[in-house]
């Protein structure tokens, strides 16, 4: 990744000359563009190692101006840590050409929903799908920051993006028109085994969700949902514990919904390492689950 894609990303600035590529060459005009664009949270980091990297002779200054910026920017930002969790946008190369801006707030752990951050199985899913040329009309459930909606409706397919909390709602539409695929993607409310699934959603050849079996009191509930769906479904699971996952696996069949293992990390350790800067705490494992077993499923994926 080039030096301006590692800070869209935000990649840990102490991770940034790891992943560089070659010494970067940094004008002024775009190196002070490129550090305004940035929320405070990160760039008093990105400053810090650009003036080390500077210092050792790790970049290229091909205006002989780097000393100034650099001296203007450490001087000038403000030295505390702002406690309140900021929102910001973070660019996802997933590949060259689908690159999701997605609103995130990185230091937002729960906050009412877990949905304010983008999830591991996330990137896997996003990486799975846009290998496998998944069908072409796709509903999301507990879409979250919308990554996954997002780059199936940059690659050109209709999705309707769903999440239990009104307010991710709110922010995946505000992130479809930033990323400029409305109208084929929209965002509806979808608590599920509560609402009833939206329009358009009966028409689905293929439901997706990510890290959405993390709790064992909310699988009935998500189990029913991906019923209602009549469609093929594919589950991307972070497994933090077996047993949450087993739980999964044995309210599927119970309901004899046939469920398969896909893929997984376990197999593919370092395929979404350029997403996350970082190795897996937990595997991830994409599951297909054909709701109603023994009967016509649309589209096998
Ligand atoms: C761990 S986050 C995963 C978000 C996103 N898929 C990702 O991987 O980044 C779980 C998401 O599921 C949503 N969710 C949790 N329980 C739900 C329910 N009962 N009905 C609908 N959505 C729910 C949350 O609001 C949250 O956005």
């Amino acid at each position: 990744m080039e030096f301006y894609d590692l800070l869209q990303r935000r990649c840990p600035p102490k991770k940034i000359q790891a992943y560089l590529p070659r010494t970067p060459s940094l004008t002024c005009d775009e190196l002070s563009k490129q550090l305004d664009a940035l929320p405070p949270y990160y760039a008093r980091g990105v400053v810090r190692v650009l003036v080390e990297m500077f210092e050792n002779g790790l970049l290229e200054d091909p205006d002989e101006t780097l000393a100034e910026v650099l001296y203007h920017r450490v001087v000038t930002l403000p030295p505390t840590q702002d406690p309140t969790p900021q929102q910001d946008i973070i660019t996802y190369a997933i590949t060259d050409r689908i690159r999701p801006r997605i609103a995130e707030t990185p230091r937002l752990i729960a906050h009412g929903t877990t949905g304010h951050r983008t999830w591991e199985a996330s990137l896997y899913l996003c990486v799975y799908l846009l290998r496998n040329s998944p069908p072409r009309r796709i509903v999301e459930l507990g879409a979250g920051t919308g990554l996954v909606s997002t780059a199936l409706a940059m690659a050109g397919h209709d999705v309707v993006s769903t999440d239990g909390s009104a307010s991710v709602v709110r922010q995946l539409q505000q992130t479809f028109e930033l990323n400029e695929v409305t109208p084929n993607a929209t965002a509806h409310v979808l608590r599920w085994g509560v609402d009833q699934l939206p329009p358009l959603s009966p028409c689905a050849d293929l439901v997706v969700a990510a890290d959405v079996t993390y709790d064992t009191a909310v699988i009935p509930s998500l189990c029913s949902c991906l019923q209602q769906t009549h469609a093929a479904c594919l589950v991307a699971c972070t497994v933090r514990n077996q047993s949450t996952l087993s739980a999964f696996e044995q309210h599927c069949r119970r309901k004899c919904m046939a469920i398969t293992l896909v893929a997984s990390t376990d197999t593919e350790p370092n395929c979404i390492e350029h997403l996350m800067f970082g190795p897996l705490v937990c595997p991830v494992r994409i599951y297909r689950v054909s709701p109603n077993q023994g009967q016509y499923i649309k589209d096998d994926v």
